[in-house]
């Protein structure tokens, strides 16, 4: 099998928009594609920024990121990628547009193309199923943010991965610069299983008036070496982002444990979803 040349990347929102920038600056060509073309200006913003801060830092030359630059292309239609080695879908997390987007993916790119899914709790298996006889061709390949500091691939097979599928994912995260590591096809995988109920419970500790929130914050990373507290690392991966996580887990493993706190719910509720309304747990609108 050939070397993965291409990218598509559905979906431009924080990490499809980090995806694209992970593969441009590994030297791969990044086709970033989303229906929305303020979300694709957005990512060009994104781009250019975090571009010119790695030069700015001497992590890479003008000459560099100008390459990367050039790697990247922006389309509302996946057609304008059918050429692409590769594809991952980085949508919002819900069930029914992701396999719509699946479909759509089958009749866009070539057989041999892997339909990678940067799902962070949805069942590849559930996923998969919506593409019938295309289902080996389905993976999880769950990035972390921000994706081009964050060294884990988190990789899941689904019932009918196969192998070739599962290897060349590996293959390829390892180019875009990552670790990859296996989990299996569990709600969750074993990162959002764990990190999540930990961010639910901090809203709990908050609610039953444990602490304030920059309280419940500083003693996380004072104390457990925390890189940002659980509050302020809900925020940054959205707050509405950590409800459907949590819904997912509460739906697929059946237990009331995995229920969203009701302080998290009325901030979703309330519009207030973190650093993308510039107001969550904590307030932005002045930084
Ligand atoms: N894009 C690109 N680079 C970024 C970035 C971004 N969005 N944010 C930060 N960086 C880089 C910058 O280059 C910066 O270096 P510089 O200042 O020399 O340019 C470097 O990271 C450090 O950033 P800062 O100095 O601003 O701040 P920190 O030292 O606090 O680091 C952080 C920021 C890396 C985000 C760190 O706070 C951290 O690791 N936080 C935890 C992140 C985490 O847990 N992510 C996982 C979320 S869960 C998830 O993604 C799964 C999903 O399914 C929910």
């Amino acid at each position: 099998m050939s070397e993965v040349k291409s990218i598509a990347v559905i979906g431009a929102g924080t990490m499809g928009c980090g995806i694209a920038l992970t593969a441009a600056t590994n030297s791969i060509k990044a086709y970033q594609i989303d229906v929305d073309k303020d979300q694709l200006d957005h990512a060009k913003t994104y781009h250019e920024k975090t571009l010119a801060r790695n030069v700015q830092k001497e992590r890479m030359t003008q000459e560099q990121a100008d390459q990367a630059a050039g790697l990247i292309s922006y389309h509302q239609d996946m057609d304008d990628a059918k050429d692409a080695d590769w594809a991952i879908e980085a949508a919002t997390e819900n069930v029914e547009l992701k396999k719509k987007i699946f479909q759509q993916m089958v009749e866009t790119f070539g057989s041999n193309v892997v339909l990678a899914t940067n799902t962070s709790s949805i069942s590849i298996t559930e996923i998969a199923s919506a593409i019938g006889e295309n289902a080996p061709r389905v993976i999880g390949m769950h990035f972390f943010n921000p994706v081009p500091v964050m060294k884990l691939v988190e990789v899941i097979n689904g019932l009918a991965t196969s192998e070739q599928t599962s290897q060349r994912t590996i293959e390829l995260a390892k180019r875009m610069g990552k670790t990859p590591v296996p989990a299996n096809d569990r709600a969750g995988f074993v990162s959002n299983r764990v990190l999540m109920p930990m961010i639910n419970e901090a809203f709990y500790a908050w609610m039953e008036g444990v602490a304030e929130p920059e309280h419940i914050d500083e003693i996380m990373k004072l104390g457990c070496n925390f890189p940002m507290g659980p509050l302020r690392l809900a925020d940054f991966i959205g707050l509405d982002v950590c409800h459907d996580i949590m819904m997912v887990l509460y739906n697929e493993l059946g237990n009331q444990k995995y229920f969203p706190c009701p302080m998290l719910r009325q901030l979703v509720t309330a519009g207030r979803l973190g650093n993308k309304t510039r107001i969550g747990v904590f307030d932005y609108s002045t930084s």
